[in-house]
């Protein structure tokens, strides 16, 4: 499985240094990514783990004050790149439009997009979650080849779960991985949105889930290690 650790903006450079010398001791079999701040892409030094970028820019390279291309990600030995987090479709006010720009920029790098899509509570309530994960997968991956396509991981995250500690039901997590498979029948999915040491018990009962993308509990190595203890008992 994939386990993503979305570190978001957190950590002064001391305590990501104190952090990934915890990880370093971290043993799995599933393949974990690490995705710190930019600024620590470069002090990042692990082997048992591999790198991964928050975000990417829309911008190819050149006059653009404050952007890392896919190509800088790429020079730093970046493997994969979260896209269209929720956080950033609201703050950053990130479009579909945006977020297929920059997966072709990164697949141009041979860089693995994980495109998140996923539903508000309100559009939850009003029984659209399918609409929703139909048109963020349909408008991000507009004029990709099949090909290209087939590279993309998603990540399932209903808005309303991340860092609320609320999760849907096992059933309705299942429904929603199953459509998107419908829809992308050879891409891995994952499932994010408060996954923890004492929710995987349940979760890893779902059959169609390839792996985690997660937030809150990827600061914690320790909560961390026992979340990945009990996937893999
Ligand atoms: P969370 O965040 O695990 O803190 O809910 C998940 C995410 O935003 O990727």
């Amino acid at each position: 499985m994939i386990i993503a650790l979305n570190n978001k903006c957190n950590f002064t450079k001391d305590e990501f240094l104190t952090y990934q010398d915890n990880l370093k001791k971290i043993k799995t079999f599933n393949e974990l990514i690490l995705f710190p701040s930019y600024t620590y892409l470069s002090l990042f030094s692990l082997s048992n783990i591999v790198l991964g970028s928050q975000n990417s820019s829309a911008y190819e390279s050149g006059a653009h004050t404050g952007e890392i291309s896919s190509s800088q990600l790429k020079s730093f030995n970046v493997k994969y790149s979260i896209v269209g987090h929720s956080e950033r479709r609201q703050e950053q006010f990130e479009t579909s439009a945006i977020v297929n720009t920059k997966i072709k920029l990164l697949l141009k790098e041979s860089i693995t997009p994980i495109m998140c899509i996923g539903e508000t509570k309100e559009e939850y309530n009003l029984s659209k979650t399918k609409e929703v994960l139909k048109k963020e997968i349909e408008e991000g991956l507009k004029d990709i080849t099949d090909a290209d396509k087939d590279k993309i991981i998603i990540a399932y995250e209903p808005i309303w779960a991340i860092g609320t500690g609320l999760v849907p039901t096992n059933e309705e997590i299942f429904q929603m991985i199953d459509y998107i498979k419908e829809i992308l029948p050879n891409n891995k999915v994952l499932y994010g949105g408060s996954a923890n040491e004492k929710n995987i018990d349940s979760l890893k009962q779902i059959s169609n889930i390839d792996g985690y993308l997660l937030g809150g509990i990827s600061l914690k190595t320790p909560n961390l290690e026992l979340f990945l203890q009990k996937l893999e008992n």
